[in-house]
């Protein structure tokens, strides 16, 4: 798995995939409304939206709804190769911090694709979440 390049066809699958999981998106409180899509070692691409609740704390990020999604359909041998995620409005949005520890959970050597100030930005997990927390 350590070093495969993401091919720009991969990049631009798992893109349009989050693109259009975002259009799914329930956030009535902070109208940001978050697509992600997952890669994984089996070549399979799974999506997410965030999904959002009136007690805010139950929210549940684009990124984490696409990993869950993709255990509950394949099971727990899951291995990321790469994420996408993005918002209907362009801004910049990188994964937040619980969704850094999910990714790197199932995905240690994961790629990252999400825009920034700067455009679209690749990032190696790791360079997102240094000494990630591991139990084994
Ligand atoms: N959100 C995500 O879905 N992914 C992220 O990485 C950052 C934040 C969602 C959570 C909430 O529904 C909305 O964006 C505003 O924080």
């Amino acid at each position: 798995m350590s070093g495969d390049k993401i091919t720009s066809e991969q990049r631009e699958r798992l893109i349009e995939a989050a693109r259009a999981a975002a259009k799914n998106a329930y956030a009535p409180y902070s109208q940001f409304h978050v697509g992600a899509a997952i890669l994984t070692s089996g070549g399979e691409v799974f999506s997410g939206c965030n999904v959002e609740n009136a007690s805010y704390g139950m929210t549940n990020c684009a990124e984490r709804t696409a990993i869950f999604s993709a255990i509950a359909k394949s099971g727990p041998t899951l291995e990321i190769r790469a994420v996408a995620v993005l918002n209907t409005q362009d801004l910049p949005c990188a994964p937040c911090g619980a969704c850094r520890q999910v990714i790197y959970e199932f995905g240690p050597d994961a790629k990252i694709f999400f825009p920034s100030a700067r455009g679209w930005q690749e990032a190696h997990i790791t360079q997102l979440l240094p000494e990630g927390f591991r139990l084994k």
